[in-house]
């Protein structure tokens, strides 16, 4: 397993390009599966995810090729048959995601069979409205041996509430209607950029979807859709941590290829604990996306914060606002009330030196500690990545074990820190 090995206590500074969102490219590449022709993906980030994906759509019989671009990856996929509507336990375990090909499998094909996913670090994750939702679109669903079992004869359009705002479970549902006869409407729907995003791409496949950003998502069946190109948003969550890390060092950074917009919350809770951040700097000619510049106004000032749904405060930053705030002047309570278990980075925080109590969703953490190098141990993907800030801004060296948490999300995490002046290096074992 790989490790890195970090020595902290310098500033980055220097400019880093933010890669596609793999949160948004899953469910494209999973809504390729709603057609028989060519679905064109560009800025696919080369992390660990995507290629999960991938060997779920060797294992279902569906092809798929990666070129590499300038821009990240071109993923193309040509789903014109099924020859398995099986997404086995061993890849789903890796990577709950899988889940999306639920969705479009059904839909398009009348049958699909997905091993329940488990438990995850970061809680209990059910699927429970995902299986809601395709029921009440004429699905039936079985379980047995720890896999469902989803078929129609047909989907019919219908109205369906969610009862808790599920990013994947929009996305399900959503690409599942798109097939379906006559209308759906979802209601408390999610508003994540990522569901934009596919929901574009659907659009751009012919299918008829409205309220993409909103909690009410309207979709008219169609009954086939095409294939179609389509380039990923930028990763909002790597280009937070990036922010993050410029501000936990003291450093100043330019970030390339960023949404600003995808990052108001983010941004403005760095400005309250004292990071000035400017997106006015025009994007070098012919790029596609705007630019950040992040440098820290003075010392920082701690803030508490409450995760939600978007456009609040990210769950998938929580982790890096933590280690932020173990630099901060003051107490931060931190709030997280999308998942019950995410605070697992906070006790090997603490290893580093970082005083925090933990109340169940709550988190205090009371800055400013020195920090010091020791060995840390990842649990899950943005957990890793807070780690990875601390290392940079703990005195001595760092050990980061089971990097391949973080593999999973952060395309060459590593090579663009060093880029940015960090002394980070991966210690490859076997
Ligand atoms: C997605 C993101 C993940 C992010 C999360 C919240 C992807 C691939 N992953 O995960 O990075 O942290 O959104 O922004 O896009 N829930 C249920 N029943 C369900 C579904 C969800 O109770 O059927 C609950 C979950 O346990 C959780 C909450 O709803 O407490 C939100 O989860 P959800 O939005 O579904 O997360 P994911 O889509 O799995």
């Amino acid at each position: 397993m790989d490790q890195f090995l970090i020595e902290g206590g310098r500033p980055l500074s220097g400019s880093v390009g933010i890669s596609g969102a793999k949160n948004a490219a899953l469910p494209a590449m999973a809504a390729a599966l709603l057609t028989s022709e060519r679905v064109t993906l560009h800025n696919v980030p080369r992390v660990r995810d995507i290629g999960t994906l991938r060997s779920l759509l060797d294992e279902l019989g569906v092809d798929s090729s990666v070129t590499h671009e300038d821009h990240g990856n071109r993923v193309e996929i040509e789903a014109r048959q099924l020859l398995n509507p099986v997404a086995p336990y061993e890849l789903v375990k890796q990577m709950r995601a899988s889940v999306l090909v639920l969705g479009p499998l059904l839909a398009r094909f009348g049958h699909a069979r997905v091993s329940l996913p488990g438990g995850c670090a970061i809680g209990a994750r059910p699927i429970n409205l995902h299986l809601k939702g395709l029921e009440a679109l004429g699905a039936t669903i079985t379980m047995d041996h720890g896999y469902v079992d989803a078929r129609a004869d047909g989907l019919k359009g219908t109205a369906f509430y969610f009862d808790t705002v599920s990013v994947t479970g929009t996305e399900n549902l959503m690409m599942a209607a798109t097939l379906a006869a006559g209308e759906t409407v979802l209601e408390n729907a999610a508003c994540e950029p990522e569901v934009v995003d596919l929901g574009h791409l659907l659009q751009e496949m012919g299918a008829q979807i409205e309220g993409l950003g909103t909690g009410r998502i309207t979709i008219r069946g169609v009954a086939r859709l095409r294939g179609a190109r389509h380039v990923i948003i930028p990763d909002r969550i790597e280009a937070g941590t990036f922010l993050a890390a410029a501000a936990i060092t003291g450093g100043e950074v330019t970030l390339l290829n960023v949404e600003p917009k995808h990052l108001a919350a983010v941004v403005a809770k760095l400005a309250e604990v004292g990071v000035e951040i400017d997106s006015s700097a025009p994007p070098p000619p012919g790029a596609r996306w705007g630019t950040l510049r992040t440098r820290n106004a003075g010392p920082l000032r701690a803030a508490d914060v409450t995760t939600q749904e978007y456009p609040g405060f990210p769950t998938d930053m929580q982790a890096q606002y933590m280690a932020l705030m173990t630099q901060a002047e003051g107490t931060a309570v931190i709030t997280e009330t999308i998942f019950e278990n995410r605070f697992l980075h906070a006790l090997e925080l603490a290893r580093l030196g970082a005083d925090i109590t933990v109340d169940g969703r709550r988190a205090l953490v009371r800055g400013k500690t020195p920090l010091s190098g020791a060995n840390v141990q990842a649990s899950d993907l943005r957990a890793s990545a807070s780690l990875v800030l601390a290392g940079l801004a703990a005195q001595g060296e760092t050990v980061v074990d089971r990097v391949y948490h973080i593999d999973r999300g952060y395309e060459r995490i590593e090579e663009k820190l060093t880029k940015l002046g960090a002394r980070i290096k991966r210690i490859s074992e076997g």
